[in-house]
């Protein structure tokens, strides 16, 4: 059986593009533990800006927050490590001030309605910074379309995560430091 691979192989080896016009998603990374979730989500951070949706899909335990938590610390700069990032579940989201701007955690499981999204600041928190969300699909059509989805996924062992990374409408043409993180075209 073949072992998941090191956590700090760079985006563009430990990927694999499926065929020659597959390259606006990245295929699945495999996460062997949660280092290599944190890992993953360092090497998004510095092209994250304000104005970004970055959507955090899977099931419960996936390791959407764990993702997320390793996001905001390295975006948090030189004391970020030290940062305190608990999960929204209860508060429905945490902001957090970072020398990338605002950041904005939501964990929407708990709302009914995306209606609900106006008492919690979700406007404001798409106008002002960086949005990190959980179970984004409760959003309805207020999810942006440009975004970048992050899909986890549990291994078949069941304690390794998988993650794919797709970018939604225009997220990679306004983000060119993930286009530079795919697969050179084999065809080119
Ligand atoms: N790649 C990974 N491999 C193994 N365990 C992981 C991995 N990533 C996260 N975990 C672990 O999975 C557990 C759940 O993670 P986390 O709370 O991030 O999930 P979640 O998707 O946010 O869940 P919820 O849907 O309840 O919000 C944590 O104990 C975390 O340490
Ligand atoms: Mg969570």
């Amino acid at each position: 059986m073949r072992k998941a691979g090191p956590v700090n192989v760079p985006l563009r080896q430990a990927v694999q593009p499926r065929h020659k016009f597959a390259m606006t998603s990245l295929p699945s990374i495999e996460l062997a533990d949660e280092a290599a979730t944190a890992a993953l989500a360092r090497r998004l951070a510095p092209i994250l800006k304000a104005g970004d949706v970055v959507a955090l899909r899977g099931d419960l335990g996936a390791g959407k927050t764990s993702f997320a938590r390793a996001l905001i610390r390295a975006l948090s700069g030189a004391d970020g490590a030290e940062r305190e990032v608990p999960s929204p579940t209860f508060t429905l989201v945490q902001s957090y001030d970072t020398p990338a701007g605002r950041v904005h955690h939501f964990d929407l499981y708990r709302i009914q309605s995306p209606d609900e999204l106006t008492e919690i600041g979700w406007d404001e928190a798409l106008a002002d910074g960086i949005v990190l969300v959980e179970w984004p699909e409760r959003a309805g059509n207020l999810l942006p379309d440009r975004r970048l989805d992050v899909a986890l996924a549990f291994g078949a062992d069941g304690v390794a995560r998988r993650a794919s990374l797709q970018p939604r409408t225009g997220w990679t043409a306004s983000h060119p430091g993930f286009a530079a993180l795919q697969p050179a075209d084999p065809g080119e």
